[in-house]
C-alpha cells in the first residue's frame, strides 16, 4: 500500500491512498497550470478548503459526475446542500474537528487565516487548512490559502510526512514566511503550492526549495503540474 500525491495546478491535488482518491481544492476549468480536466479528474472524496473561487473551483460538477462525498467547512457544506448545487454526500466540520472514514482516512479542519466568501458572496465561514491521516499512517499538512502563524507548531507536534504551503505571496505567506513555516512544522519533506498560476502570485519554486534544504532539515518536493509525489513510508526513508 502506498500513498501518492499529484500536483493538478494551483492548490488543487489528488491524493491516492488505499485506493481512495482524495481531491483537494479542485480549480481546474479556468486554472491556466490545471493538468487534468473537471470532466475526467477522478474522486471518491474532495476537500474544499474555503470559499474562493480558486478552491471551489468545479467541486460541485465533480461531487455530482462521481457521486464523490464533499467535506468542507460548516457553511461551505450548507452552500452545497443548497439548490442549485443540491448536492447530499456532505461533511461540515469546524476548526480542531475531524471525521474518520469507513476507509481509515481521518481529515482534520486546521487554522487558515485568508477569507472565505463563496463565488455568489454567500458567507464560505472561516477559511481552513487540512491535517490528513492516511490509513497506512502517513500524515500530511495542507495549510491551503493562510499566512503564517505560531500555532502551525501544534500541527507539526503531530509528526508531519509531507507539508503541503503557499508560497505565492500575495494572497497568502511568501517564500521568506514559508520557509518560517517549515521551522515550526518540521515536515519530512513539503510541497510548495499557490504560486505561478496567475502573474501576480509569480515564484521561483527552485530558489526556494535551495532554501528549504540549506535553512531546515526537511527536504523540499517541487512538482510540474500532472506529476506524481510518491510519500515513502517512515521506514524506508530511515528517519523515525
Ligand atoms: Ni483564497
Ligand atoms: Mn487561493
Amino acid at each position: 500500500m502506498s500513498t501518492r500525491i499529484r500536483w493538478l495546478g494551483h492548490s488543487c491535488l489528488l491524493l491516492e491512498t488505499n485506493g481512495q482518491n482524495v481531491l483537494i481544492d479542485p480549480f481546474l476549468t479556468g486554472n491556466p497550470k490545471a493538468a487534468a480536466t473537471a470532466e475526467q479528474v477522478p474522486a471518491d472524496l474532495i476537500l474544499i478548503s474555503h470559499g474562493h473561487g480558486d478552491h471551489v473551483g468545479d467541486a460541485v460538477a465533480i461531487a455530482q459526475r462521481t457521486g464523490a462525498t464533499v467535506l468542507s467547512n460548516y457553511e461551505i457544506s450548507t452552500w452545497l446542500q443548497q439548490a442549485p448545487r443540491g448536492l447530499s454526500k456532505l461533511h461540515g466540520l469546524q476548526h480542531g474537528g475531524g471525521y474518520t472514514f469507513d476507509s481509515g482516512i481521518r481529515v482534520k479542519l486546521t487554522l487558515a487565516f485568508h477569507g472565505s466568501a463563496l463565488p455568489d458572496g454567500s458567507n464560505g465561514g472561516n477559511p481552513c487548512g487540512f491535517l490528513i491521516t492516511c490509513a497506512d499512517g502517513i500524515k500530511l499538512y495542507d495549510a491551503a490559502d493562510t499566512g503564517l502563524f505560531g500555532d502551525m507548531a501544534l500541527i507539526g507536534e503531530e509528526g508531519l510526512d509531507l507539508a503541503i504551503l503557499p508560497i505565492g505571496d500575495y494572497y497568502t505567506m511568501g517564500p521568506d514566511d514559508a520557509v518560517r513555516a517549515v521551522k515550526l512544522l518540521k515536515p519530512r519533506f513539503v510541497l510548495p503550492i499557490h504560486y505561478n498560476t496567475f502573474p501576480p502570485i509569480t515564484q521561483d519554486a527552485s530558489a526556494w526549495a535551495a532554501r528549504v534544504k540549506g535553512e531546515t532539515p526537511a527536504t523540499p518536493v517541487v512538482l510540474q503540474p500532472g506529476e506524481w509525489f510518491e510519500i515513502p513510508s517512515k521506514q524506508s526513508s530511515g528517519r523515525a
